[in-house]
């Protein structure tokens, strides 16, 4: 069984014992109800570290208030099972309180500006004021060496890379590539609302990202390329929030220019809301 603390004293006096003994801390947070996706963050980041500190927090101010904050799957000993054979050494589950001693309301907020304000930030106002504000809280909690993150959240990621660098924080950020189930859908704690009828259906994000890369390479213009992969995924009854390609800084590429490229999806399936995304160059 992997060692679960919820007091913040625990937590610093264990990463202090570790870390007086030379060792290196690796970190993964997450909001739990972990699938084989997290799992695959913690072996990244079992190469660069000797101890392993996962998070579980489902953090409540980067939830919109008409989101899924109040029914987002909760599964707090499946996830330490599953996490003892990932090879995790700690998971720190702290409480809202814990968290926000002030309130989530009052709390000292941080706010990453430029590449919070396109794609997943347009659409989910204030999303990643409470990622950037939870993760330094948690980066101040544990004090890692090393934090990995899921390529799978490509722009949460920029905004890591962002926060990081910008605030001086004396840690490296790894990014974990994107676990698939068999048929191509990226694993997600939120792939479980899908109905039976739905779920065969949501592959066909990673499908549409496939053609749009293809039709990219092939020398297509972008505005056509995403316009198509717009329609093909409404005709398949999701409602699209975004389908683009852009330069990896996520802002628009000259179509003539070689280089880099990140095709990326939003779009709704009933009540599930998908994102996934497809790098690659041209
Ligand atoms: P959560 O959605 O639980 O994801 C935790 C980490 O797992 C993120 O870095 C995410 O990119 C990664 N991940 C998710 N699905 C993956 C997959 N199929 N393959 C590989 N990695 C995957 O992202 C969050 O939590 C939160 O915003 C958090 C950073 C914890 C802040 O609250």
């Amino acid at each position: 069984m992997i060692e679960t603390v919820t007091e913040l004293a625990v937590l610093r006096e264990r990463i202090g014992q570790w870390k007086r003994a030379g060792l290196r801390i690796g970190f993964v947070p997450t909001m739990g109800n972990l699938h084989a996706g997290h799992h695959s963050l913690l072996q990244l980041a079992r190469e660069r570290a000797d101890r392993i500190v996962v998070s579980v927090f489902v953090n409540p101010t980067q939830f919109g208030p008409n989101e899924d904050f109040g029914s987002y799957p909760r599964t707090p000993e499946a996830d330490a099972e599953g996490l003892a054979a990932a090879g995790g050494d700690l998971l720190w589950l702290p409480s809202v309180a814990t968290m926000y001693p002030h309130g989530a309301q009052a709390a000292v907020q941080v706010r990453v500006p430029g590449v919070t304000e396109v794609l997943e930030g347009a659409h989910r106002p204030g999303h990643f004021d409470g990622v950037a504000t939870v993760v330094t809280r948690l980066f101040n909690q544990v004090q890692p060496d090393v934090a990995v993150f899921g390529r799978k959240d490509y722009q949460q990621l920029a905004v890591i890379r962002y926060l990081v660098e910008d605030l001086a924080l004396p840690l490296e950020v790894l990014a974990g590539d994107t676990l698939r189930e068999a048929d191509g859908l990226a694993m997600s704690s939120r792939n479980q609302y899908l109905s039976a009828g739905e779920r065969p259906r949501a592959a066909l994000i990673q499908r549409t990202l496939q053609a749009m890369r293809e039709a990219i390479q092939a020398g297509k213009a972008t505005a056509g390329v995403e316009a198509e992969a717009a329609a093909q995924l409404a005709a398949a009854g999701f409602l699209v929030d975004y389908a683009v390609v852009r330069g990896p800084d996520l802002q628009p590429a000259e179509d003539a220019a070689r280089g880099p490229r990140i095709a990326l999806v939003a779009a709704r399936l009933g009540r599930t809301r998908l994102i996934d995304n497809l790098e690659f160059s041209r």
